[in-house]
This record gives C-alpha cells, sequence and structure tokens, in this order.
C-alpha cells in the first residue's frame, strides 16, 4: 500500500515535470524570437483580409471651372464605368457628383474640392466630416492662377491631386508610354528613359518630307499678355534675333483657335514651337507643350519644371539652360540649319507616345490601397505647400 502510494506520487511527479516541459517547449518555439512567422500567421488566422474589396464612394463636391462633371460623360459612374470608360486599372469606385447620391455626406471615401475657386463663399462646406474619409485638394491651376487664400483650410486636406509630381495623386496634362511595354514612364521623378539614336543611323521620313517648307522659325499661340514668369519679354527679345511669329490677342497674327490650318502650320511651316509657360511653378508643364508633341515641329521650353522629368532626352530645347537671349537664338538657328541635327529631336517617336489616364484611376486605387486604411494623413499647412513652389527668377537672361 505505501509502495503503491509513493509510486503514484513519482508518477505524478513525472507528469508534472513532463508537462512543465512542455509549456516550456511550446513557450520556447512559440517566443517570437524563434518563431516570427507565428506572429504573421496568428495575425492572418485571426484577421482574414477580405479579398473582394468593397467599392469605394467619392462625391466631386464643387464644380470644375462649372464644369459639374469635371470633363466625365455622367453625372454618376459605377466600377463598369471606371473600368470600360476610364480603362481604370483599379475599378471598384462609383464617382457622383450629386451630394444627395449617398444618405449621408459622412459615408463618401473621398470628396474631392476643386481649389481654383473660393467654395467657401460660393457654396457651403459639408457640415459634418468624418475621420475615415479623405478630403482631397484638386488643382491644376498653378499658384498664380489660385484665386483662392488657402489660410483657412489648414488641416483641411487629407490628399491632394494637382500638376505636382509630389502629390498624393499626380494629375498630368499627358503621359509618355513606352510603345513596347505600354508601361508610364513620365512625368515621374525619375524616369527612365532610353538613349537618344546616334546623329545619321536613321531617317524620319516625315521629317524628311516636311523639310524643305519649314522655311519659318518660332511660332507662338498665346492669349494672356502680363504674365508672372515674363514670357512675353522673353519672347520679344527672342525676336530681335530669330522670326518668332505671335498668335493670338498679344501678337499681330491670328488663326482661329479649331481651326485646322493652325495646327498643319506646325508640321508644314514652322521649325521651333514656344512653348512657354506663365509661371516659373515646380512641375507646371501644361497641355501646349504636349499638343506640340503631336507635330513634327521642336518644342522650347521655359518654365519652373524639371523636364527631364517629363520628356525624352533630346526632344526639346530648354530655354533656361542657355545663359542668355543671344545663346539660345544662336542654337535655334544652328540646329534650324542642319537637317539631320533637326531631324535627331525626333528620335523618341520610334519608343514613345503620348497617353491620357482620369485622374480617378488613381484616387480609386488609393482609397483601395491597404496603406491608405491605416493611415491619417492631414495637410497642416496647405497653404505653404501649395505657394512655395514657384520662383520669379530665371536661369536665361533677357
Ligand atoms: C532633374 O531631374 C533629374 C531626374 O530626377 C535629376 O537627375 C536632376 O538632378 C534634376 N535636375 C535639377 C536641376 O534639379
Ligand atoms: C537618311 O536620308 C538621307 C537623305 O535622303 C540619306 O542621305 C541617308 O543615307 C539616310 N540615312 C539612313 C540611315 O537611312
Ligand atoms: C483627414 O483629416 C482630418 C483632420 O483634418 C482627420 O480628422 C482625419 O482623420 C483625416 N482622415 C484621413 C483618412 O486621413
Amino acid at each position: 500500500m505505501r509502495l503503491q502510494s509513493r509510486w503514484s506520487f513519482t508518477l505524478l511527479l513525472l507528469c508534472l515535470i513532463v508537462f512543465g516541459l512542455l509549456i516550456g517547449v511550446y513557450k520556447i518555439t512559440n517566443s517570437p524570437l524563434l518563431n516570427q512567422n507565428g506572429i504573421l500567421r496568428d495575425y492572418l488566422d485571426s484577421n482574414k483580409p477580405d479579398n473582394r474589396p468593397a467599392t469605394r464612394s467619392i462625391l466631386l463636391w464643387s464644380s470644375f471651372f462649372g464644369d459639374e462633371r469635371w470633363k466625365l460623360p455622367v453625372d454618376t459612374l459605377g466600377p463598369q464605368d471606371f473600368r470600360d470608360n476610364l480603362n481604370c486599372p483599379v475599378y471598384q469606385c462609383e464617382l457622383s457628383n450629386r451630394h444627395d447620391y449617398l444618405p449621408d455626406l459622412e459615408l463618401y471615401d473621398a470628396i474631392v474640392f476643386h481649389v481654383a475657386q473660393p467654395f467657401p463663399l460660393l457654396q457651403p462646406l459639408p457640415p459634418r466630416r468624418s475621420s475615415q474619409q479623405a478630403y482631397v485638394f484638386a488643382l491644376m491651376e498653378p499658384p498664380g492662377e489660385t484665386k483662392h487664400r488657402l489660410n483657412d483650410e489648414q488641416n483641411f486636406y487629407n490628399l491632394t491631386m494637382s500638376y505636382r509630381l509630389d502629390s498624393d495623386i499626380v494629375w498630368p496634362y499627358s503621359h509618355l508610354m513606352d510603345q513596347e511595354t505600354g508601361a508610364r514612364v513620365a512625368p515621374s521623378l525619375q524616369p527612365y528613359w532610353r538613349q537618344p539614336l546616334a546623329l545619321g543611323s536613321w531617317n524620319d521620313s516625315k521629317v524628311l518630307q516636311l523639310w524643305p517648307k519649314k522655311t519659318k522659325m518660332a511660332a507662338w499661340f498665346v492669349s494672356h499678355c502680363k504674365t508672372l514668369s515674363k514670357r512675353e519679354e522673353l519672347a520679344k527679345a527672342l525676336q530681335q534675333h530669330i522670326e518668332v511669329d505671335i498668335y493670338g490677342s498679344c501678337g499681330s497674327l491670328s488663326c482661329a483657335r479649331g481651326d485646322p490650318h493652325c495646327d498643319d502650320m506646325l508640321d508644314t511651316d514652322y521649325k521651333f514651337y514656344l512653348a512657354f509657360e506663365n509661371s516659373l511653378c515646380v512641375d507646371y508643364v501644361t497641355e501646349k507643350l504636349y499638343g506640340a508633341l503631336q507635330h513634327r515641329i521642336i518644342p522650347v521650353v521655359f518654365g519652373g519644371a524639371n523636364y527631364t522629368r517629363f520628356l525624352p532626352p533630346h526632344s526639346y530645347i530648354d530655354a533656361n539652360r542657355f545663359e542668355n537671349v543671344e545663346q539660345l537664338a544662336m542654337h535655334l538657328r544652328y540646329v534650324a540649319n542642319d537637317l539631320s541635327e533637326y531631324m535627331s529631336y525626333f528620335w523618341w517617336r520610334q519608343y514613345y507616345k503620348l497617353g491620357h489616364d482620369s485622374p480617378f484611376c488613381e484616387l480609386c486605387a488609393q482609397l483601395h490601397h491597404p496603406s491608405f486604411q491605416h493611415r491619417t494623413q492631414i495637410y497642416e499647412d496647405i497653404e505653404a505647400w501649395w505657394f512655395n513652389s514657384c520662383r520669379l527668377e530665371s536661369h536665361i537672361r533677357f
């Protein structure tokens, strides 16, 4: 009897020791030091990600220069429109300009404000806001054209949507795509460009054919005469050295907007197109430049952008790379008088083409991005972010 109870006591002790050992081993193997994957697995097991993305909803709060639809075809777009009409890779979104599209303003995932106009005067702001939703600062005009003081809107916006490359949603007038891969190359902070083809190693038959008729030097189409960048003075100074034909209300020539002949002239008559911006602001490059790229004409650019982030190398002439107007004019004359030099500016056409995306594709993708859902982002000082991006001085002297 005694022996038996001693045996069962030993057995019990043994069991306890084994049990304790097992717990120890379990603890050690599951400790974060030894089993890091286990932490992730445990988390994923208890928080199964929902693979079917829910639709995100976007409300256009104000109009875009009077256009309630922001150039979209209809008032309200569903996921099918995002996919089939806008060709968005991430398309599970709906968008409307009707404030009552959803029963409550706080239900929208994003509310887009067009900031060019002083909207609090024209249109009240949403009375309530949810901490989950993003207020979007949308603007395509440069700071000089922003008719809106932004000091009332500190700590108001969560996302920016503009031509600036440091915007959350970059909204360029156009972009360049690689023809072979279809990949979007620029604008981008660090674009990867192919090297220009060597002079004389190829021919552009269209340029060869147009060359004999291209007898005029530079064309400039302009409607705002006095600008912050003083481009009008640069053009005038250039006119002292080369022939510059000025079309529009600031010049002596006219060509009706929409007249196809005006566009044709760029191919058939002129060698250079002046794409001078009205302000010298970071990343500010307008549709005029992209318009010129559709023709066999070399754009002469003047602006605040770093153009290598927008255009292929050796596809344009940047006025700000020159010390003064004489040097720029001299270079233009040199290029204009040498067919193979002139033609060499069109090498990129074999590799790149222009493309256009709706900014709402990118907005939709951002609203679905996991990082967006777990992040709070606020622009504390939108005024400084926006207005600090311009300068008044240019490199070229004129
Ligand atoms: C312009 O952008 C390119 C590409 O990001 C960069 O390498 C270069 O340093 C920039 N130039 C200037 C003047 O900032
Ligand atoms: C390009 O055209 C010029 C003039 O027609 C011709 O002399 C030259 O050999 C051509 N070059 C190539 C690479 O085809
Ligand atoms: C947006 O900003 C507001 C404050 O300005 C903040 O309360 C809210 O959490 C932010 N929302 C997101 C989604 O970052």
